[in-house]
């Protein structure tokens, strides 16, 4: 058993013989070439009679012709920009370039580029009631929280934690009263939850929810607020303001099914008494409808009163407490046939989206995780023999044996959430890392959904350009954090002491190494 206190009495600088550091890159497919298809979806809108008029992605061109900026990256080190463009006319994010300008420190997504010439680009939202951190704004989504890979290239997608939301109320030529459009949007069907409103389309120029019909966006999460269909989510719905819609009107509609694939195609679209819910799997096979019929019955609904303001991650009014991921998404001029979307599906297939591996966290690897902050490199992530609370502590070659396993985990697939991962004890079989009251403890599963969900955690580049972070799934703003040398599921704020966001990006950075034991 060791002793906390006395270990920490001792802390000492890093030591010459330490666990070897697991590369914390990743194993990447091979890449295909620079350029994609010909054609882009907007490509294939425009055939069909109905333009994009707004195309934003931070994976691909979505023109076959594109060859400007995807985003903009601000880095924390200096405050310095940099516009990530394709690595070819029509092809992929040069995420090299994102990868090179961010090592060794924090980067967020500053802007995301409208591709369709109108200058309607996303930009930082106008923050909402839960008093966003950066300034009475949302906050940014961090730049390398969601790699993937697209043709075989890596690319990143943009990670909608709580809290962040990106917005334009000042756009040129969306939809606006009761004109057709339609939108398209790809999304990680196992990152999302109940918070109002994870949405990508079209919304109040105020920011605020200016009634009934002012809004139609594409909606994905669990959210059971308004409407839902069948299971337990998440679910396509609309967005159109004062209700999430499953179909004709609020409440339960039978034919809206619950939607997880790892890469979600959504769709909404709408026109004079008329609008389309439509989904499908981005890697394979073709699209479903899931609701096509008239407007709500419900006052305020038909005609719509849109307002043509873009919104990404958040409600017309700004409501930021959802979550989910967005990698690419267009919205356009008309109301889009079938064919034509049909058309748009097989070209977001043939991108070939994939999952980026994360090397070192494969299931049943043996790891010990060491911390990133100053004060605290010899130190690991290790649970206490006297009680259940997870610490850091010093451990060096010279630890005992029960030290050197106490910081030992075994990686699981996520009990939760196959994508993601759960830390199993590696000499408390059974027991695994899990958050509550947004404390860790090592606890013993009792196979309950809560305690899977508290036992999983997402990982992605660390935040501090070192090793992995590791956001909560059920939490995705609250990160694995020491604080005092104990372990938290924690954010940059909020009212718990251990929320600071003072070194909040190095304690929540974490290198994996070889396993102690
Ligand atoms: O329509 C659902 C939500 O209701 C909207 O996104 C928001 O503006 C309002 O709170």
């Amino acid at each position: 058993m060791h002793d906390r206190s006395r270990v920490r009495r001792i802390r000492r600088a890093a030591l010459a013989v330490g666990a070897a550091v697991l590369t914390a890159g990743a194993a990447l497919a091979i890449a295909g070439p620079a350029a994609a298809a010909t054609q882009g979806p907007c490509d294939i809108y425009a055939s069909g009679g109905t333009p994009c008029v707004a195309a934003h992605s931070t994976t691909r061109a979505l023109y076959g012709s594109y060859n400007g900026s995807l985003y903009q990256v601000k880095r924390s080190s200096d405050s310095a920009t940099l516009n990530i463009g394709v690595l070819s006319a029509g092809g992929y994010a040069n995420a090299a370039a994102q990868d090179s300008f961010c090592a060794n420190t924090t980067c967020v997504i500053t802007v995301i580029y409208d591709q369709s010439g109108r200058g309607n680009n996303l930009t930082q939202g106008s923050g909402y009631w839960s008093g966003p951190a950066e300034g009475g704004k949302d906050d940014l989504a961090f730049a390398n929280a969601v790699p993937v890979t697209v043709g075989g290239h890596k690319a990143y997608g943009v990670y909608i934690a709580p809290g962040t939301g990106y917005r334009n109320n000042s756009t040129n030529g969306i939809a606006t009263g009761d004109q057709p459009e339609g939108m398209y949007a790809i999304f990680n069907g196992t990152h999302s939850n109940s918070g109002c409103c994870f949405d990508y389309g079209n919304a109040e120029t105020s920011g605020n929810d200016t009634g009934n019909g002012h809004m139609e966006a594409i909606y994905f999460g669990t959210s059971k607020d308004w409407g839902y269909g069948t299971g337990n989510g998440p679910w396509i719905m609309a967005d159109l303001e004062n209700g999430l819609f499953s179909g004709v009107n609020r409440g339960y509609n039978a034919n809206d099914p619950t939607i997880s694939y790892r890469f979600t195609t959504a769709i909404v679209k709408g026109e004079p008494n008329h609008w389309s819910i439509r989904g499908g799997n981005a890697q394979s096979g073709s699209l479903s409808t899931f609701y096509n019929g008239v407007r709500p019955t419900v006052s305020g609904y038909n005609p719509m009163s849109k307002e043509g303001a873009i919104i990404l991650g958040v409600g017309g009014d700004n409501s930021n407490a959802s979550a989910g991921t967005f990698y690419e998404g267009v919205m356009t001029s008309g109301y889009p046939s079938d064919a034509t979307e049909n058309s748009v599906q097989a070209n977001i297939v043939a991108a070939a989206y994939g999952t980026y591996g994360l090397s070192g966290l494969t299931a049943g690897s043996r790891i010990s995780l060491r911390a990133t902050t100053a004060c605290c490199t010899s130190d690991y992530i290790q649970h206490d023999d006297s009680d259940t609370a997870v610490v850091i502590s010093p451990v060096s070659s010279s630890s005992s044996a029960t030290t050197k396993a106490d910081a030992t985990w075994i990686v699981r697939a996520g009990l939760a959430n196959s994508y993601c991962v759960s830390f199993e004890s590696a000499n408390n079989s059974g027991q695994y890392l899990r958050h509550s009251g947004f404390k860790l403890y090592l606890n013993a599963s009792d196979g309950s959904s809560l305690f899977n969900n508290d036992a999983t955690f997402c990982p992605h580049p660390g935040v501090n350009g070192q090793g992995y972070s590791f956001p909560s799934l059920n939490y995705s703003d609250h990160y694995i954090r020491h604080y005092n040398y104990t372990l938290y599921a924690a954010t940059d704020r909020g009212t718990n002491a251990w929320d600071s966001a003072t070194l909040w990006t190095d304690d929540v950075s974490w290198v994996v190494t070889s396993p102690w034991a």
